[in-house]
C-alpha cells in the first residue's frame, strides 16, 4: 500500500449514477491487474488514498498517464477526512505520475493549473489536485489528478483517418482550441506545446458533428509571460520541433504567437493526415537539425492542403505567418469566417456555444 505523504484536492463532485454501478465495476475489474491494498513497490502498482490506479492511457516525455477510479467510501478503509476528499473526485480520473527524479515537470504543471483555474474554461483540462505517495523502497511518486478524457487525443483520430479529418470536424476542434488559447493567453501564459497529441477529447453526444469537446492538456512546458515581456529570449528551445515557430528556432524568442503557429501546423495535420512539414522533404518526413534549419533559416512554409475551403486556407495562412507580428492573436482568430461561418447544409445540426 502506498503511503500517503501529502495530498491536496481542488475538485468538484460528480453526480452519482447508481444504475450503471454494476457495469462500471465489471469494466474496472477487467482492466485492473493490481490489488488496491497490496504493497506498492512500483509506480504502476501504487494507488492513491482515495483512488485506485487502472490501465495505462498514455505515455509522454514527462510522465505516465493512467486511468484511475475513485475508491468506494468504505468505513474502516478510508478515514472520515479521506472520505470527504474522495467525494470531491469524479468516479473516473486520469492520473499523471512520475517518480520524484522526473517530477519537476509535473510540479510545474500543477502550478500552471493552479494559476489557470482561478477562472473556469471548458476548453482546458481540469486538474483536481495532486498527491505524493511513497513506495516500499522509500522512493516518492508524484501524482497529478486530472479530468479523464475518454475520447483519446486528437492525434489518435488523425492517424485513424489516414487522409485527414472532415473540414466540418476540424472547424469544431479548432474553434475549441482557439477558445482555450484565448483563455490561456489572457492569463499571461504561453502553452509552448500545442500539437494534436496534447488535445484531449471528451465525448458529448449532442455536440455535432464531432460528438466531442476538445480540451487543451499537457501544461508541462507552459511559460508565464509578464506584461511587456513578450518576445523575451529564453534559454534553449521548448516545444516539439515540427510545431516550433521560426522565431523560436532562430532567435529563441517566445510569445503568444508560438502557440498560434503550432495551431496552424496542427490544423494542416488535421486536414491532410500528414505533418505540416511533410512536403518540405520531398514528401518524406524531415526530422532533427534538417527540419529546424527549414523552419528557422529558410522562407519555406508548410504546404496547405489543396482540398481545404478558401476560409480554411485563409485561416491557416493567418496562423502560419513567419513574422510573429503579422500572426493573428487567438482573440482575432475567433472572429475569422472559418470559425463562425457554418456549412449551410449542416447549420441546423451544429450546437453553438
Ligand atoms: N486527462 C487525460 N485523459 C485521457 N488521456 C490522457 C489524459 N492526459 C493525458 N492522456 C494521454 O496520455 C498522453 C500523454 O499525456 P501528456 O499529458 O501529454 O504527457 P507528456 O507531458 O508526457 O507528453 C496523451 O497524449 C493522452 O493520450
Ligand atoms: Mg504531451
Amino acid at each position: 500500500m502506498a503511503v500517503m505523504v501529502q495530498c491536496e484536492y481542488s475538485g468538484e463532485g460528480l453526480k452519482k449514477r447508481p444504475e450503471a454501478k454494476r457495469r462500471r465495476r465489471a469494466y474496472f475489474a477487467r482492466f485492473n491487474p493490481y490489488k488496491p491494498d497490496g504493497p506498492s513497490s512500483t509506480l504502476e502498482s501504487s494507488h492513491g488514498v482515495s483512488w485506485e490506479r487502472n490501465r495505462l492511457l498514455g505515455k509522454g516525455g514527462f510522465g505516465y498517464v493512467f486511468l484511475a477510479r475513485r475508491r468506494k467510501k468504505r468505513a474502516g478503509v478510508l478515514g472520515r477526512q479521506e472520505n470527504q476528499e474522495a467525494g470531491e473526485l469524479p468516479l473516473f480520473l486520469a492520473v499523471k505520475s512520475a517518480t520524484s527524479v522526473d517530477s519537476l515537470s509535473l510540479v510545474h504543471e500543477k502550478r500552471v493549473f493552479h494559476d489557470l483555474q482561478r477562472g473556469s474554461c471548458p476548453y482546458i483540462l481540469k486538474c483536481y489536485g495532486r498527491e505524493v505517495a511513497e513506495l516500499t523502497s522509500g522512493d516518492k511518486i508524484y501524482n497529478l489528478l486530472l479530468e479523464y478524457c475518454s475520447g483519446f487525443n486528437l492525434e489518435h483520430w488523425i492517424i485513424d483517418s489516414g487522409t485527414g479529418l472532415p473540414e466540418s470536424h476540424v472547424k469544431r476542434y479548432v474553434r475549441d482550441i482557439v477558445k482555450g488559447l484565448k483563455y490561456i493567453h489572457g492569463r499571461g501564459y504561453v502553452h509552448c506545446d500545442i500539437k494534436p497529441s496534447n488535445i484531449l477529447l471528451v465525448p458529448i453526444k449532442k455536440r455535432m458533428p464531432t460528438g466531442y469537446l476538445a480540451k487543451i492538456g499537457d501544461f508541462g512546458l507552459a511559460m508565464s509571460i509578464k506584461e511587456g515581456e513578450e518576445g523575451e529570449k529564453i534559454e534553449g528551445m521548448r516545444g516539439t520541433p515540427s510545431y516550433m515557430s521560426p522565431e523560436l528556432v532562430r532567435e529563441k524568442q517566445i510569445g503568444y504567437g508560438a502557440d498560434i503557429w503550432a495551431l496552424g501546423c496542427s490544423m494542416v495535420e488535421m486536414l491532410s493526415g500528414k505533418s505540416a512539414w511533410y512536403s518540405a522533404g520531398g514528401n518524406q518526413s524531415v526530422n532533427g537539425d534538417a527540419l529546424l534549419h527549414i523552419i528557422g533559416y529558410t522562407d519555406y512554409l508548410p504546404q496547405l492542403p489543396s482540398s481545404a475551403s478558401n476560409d480554411a486556407l485563409d485561416f491557416m495562412s493567418k496562423c502560419l505567418c513567419r513574422n510573429p507580428q503579422e500572426r493573428w492573436s487567438a482573440e482575432k482568430l475567433l472572429g475569422h469566417p472559418f470559425l463562425y461561418r457554418e456549412d449551410p447544409k449542416r447549420c441546423n445540426l451544429i450546437v453553438l456555444d
